[in-house]
């Protein structure tokens, strides 16, 4: 939304949401979200076309088109528990939007939804019977975390998805003031909401298969990074999403796979939805298989040591820790008894305790004395790499942080245990250079006997 109010002064952009903590950090120089960019794209909007407030009735009242940008997590309860989305707050907001909305609006789903969903919120607007008239379409957000603001500014497409051609157009004119024409498909409403899922499924299917293939090259001495290369530059497969690394993670992609497959077994398909859940699978025994490696590596037990984790967050450049694959690893790492001085640097503490409790709670479950003990004393959030490394058996990487690669690792190695491991959860690091200092390196998808020509 401050994009759009960015590239369309014109246009009056309220943002509203229910919770007053967050709307006053969107009006204060501390955003909520951590995202390279944002902010000098809300200080230019905000106060000109830009509103944050909590007064959500009047906005739907004062605006021409509305969008749901509402979260659609997985449902942890009833029918569909661990895979369905929890429409709830869609519902919600549909209703809010039938009770306060007079003559024409335009509903745009921006929230990821299972395919149809968009039936419904058009019944629900349809049925609370104010005398309004919707119509409802379907938009769904490409853009990756970290790169946010070029992704909204140079698009590779715009999906609008729709049943009238006006409310199609209107919305196209918004976009087309600074994307190009062509590059803004429009399509029956639910090839655009499936659209979304299935792109979600390709991008993480893509990074499964390497990961799977990284396995291999472990057993056999081939370099991953090598045989990414060497198919990336197939111009059917094509380069990117071709990283093998320690899992992936993020709010979407484990999500919306799941989502996927829960239609699928809705609709009696049982192969397709099989087919599909293999990639999470994959992705559970990539993290997996890195936590095992660690213990097998230092001896096969790594209770009581000092084990320093470099990176939180589920990728770089942001402070989003949804799924990511380090909460998974230190959890297990954890229930070994090491000790774990982690370090981010953009996630705090109060985050990274959290997000181990939650994991440590099984589904519907409770968070055990031992593990609430172990979570206190096992695990400390330290300031920096190098407090992180200070007296430790081994330090792993699990974010590619571009500053865990300009670390002075000679006083790293000097600071640590020995054997000093390094365990390179996103082959990142030097690894000649560090095993040229002493370390004794563990990468994805290298076997540490049978060191690659570069
Ligand atoms: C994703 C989609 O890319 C985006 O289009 C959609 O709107 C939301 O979901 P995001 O979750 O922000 O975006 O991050 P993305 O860059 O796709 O990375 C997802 C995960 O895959 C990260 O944990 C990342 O580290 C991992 N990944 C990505 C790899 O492990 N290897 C790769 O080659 C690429």
């Amino acid at each position: 939304m401050a994009m759009i109010a960015k590239q369309c002064p014109e246009i009056p952009v309220h943002v509203v949401d229910l919770n007053q903590p967050r709307i006053d950090a969107w009006n204060s120089d501390q955003l909520p979200i951590y995202e390279p960019g944002l902010d000098a794209v809300v200080r230019e909007a905000r106060g000109r076309n830009l509103t944050f407030s909590t007064q959500v009735d009047r906005a739907i009242d004062e605006s021409d088109m509305i969008f749901i940008s509402v979260n659609t997590p997985t449902k942890t309860f009833g029918i569909g528990a661990g895979r369905a989305a929890n429409l709830e707050f869609i519902e919600k907001c549909a209703r809010q939007i039938a009770r306060n909305a007079k003559g024409h609006k335009i509903v745009v789903e921006k929230s990821t939804l299972p395919v149809r969903t968009a039936e419904a919120v058009k019944r629900i607007l349809g049925s609370e019977g104010y005398g309004a008239t919707f119509d409802v379409l379907s938009n769904p957000e490409f853009l990756a975390e970290g790169t946010a603001i070029s992704d909204l500014l140079d698009p590779d497409r715009v999906l609008i998805g729709g049943e009238s051609n006006e409310a199609i157009e209107t919305l196209c004119d918004v976009y087309a003031r600074w994307i190009p024409r062509e590059r803004i498909l429009t399509t029956n409403l639910w090839s655009s909401e499936l659209s979304k899922l299935t792109a979600n499924a390709f991008l993480a299917q893509r990074v499964s298969s390497i990961n799977a293939i990284s396995a291999l090259c472990e057993a056999t001495g081939a370099d991953v990074d090598e045989v990414s290369r060497a198919i990336g530059t197939d111009s059917r497969i094509g380069p990117k999403f071709l990283k093998a690394s320690v899992g992936f993670g993020g709010s979407c992609f484990q999500k919306d796979i799941l989502n996927l497959v829960y239609l699928c077994e809705h609709f009696g398909l049982r192969d397709v939805a099989a087919y599909w859940e293999q990639v999470v699978s994959m992705n559970d025994y990539q993290k997996r298989r890195f936590s095992e490696r660690i213990v097998k590596t230092m001896f096969n037990t790594v209770s009581d040591k000092k084990i320093g984790i470099l990176g939180f967050a589920f990728k770089k450049d942001t402070n989003d820790t949804r799924e990511s694959a380090a909460i998974y690893v230190c959890r297990d790492l954890l229930r070994e008894r090491a000790r774990l001085a982690i370090y981010d640097p953009r996630v705090g503490e109060q985050q990274i305790r959290a997000d181990l409790a939650a994991a440590c709670t099984e589904l519907n479950g409770q968070l055990t004395d031992h593990e609430r003990e172990l979570i206190q004393t096992n695990v400390t959030v330290v300031n920096d790499s190098y407090e992180a490394a200070d007296g430790a058996h081994a330090v792993a990487v699990m974010t590619e942080w571009d500053e865990f690669r300009e670390l002075d690792y000679a006083k790293i190695y000097q600071s640590m245990h020995r054997p000093a491991f390094v365990f390179d959860g996103r082959n990142l690091l030097d690894h000649e250079a560090l095993s040229e200092l002493g370390f004794e390196i563990n990468a994805i998808g290298k076997c540490p006997e049978r060191r690659s020509r570069n």
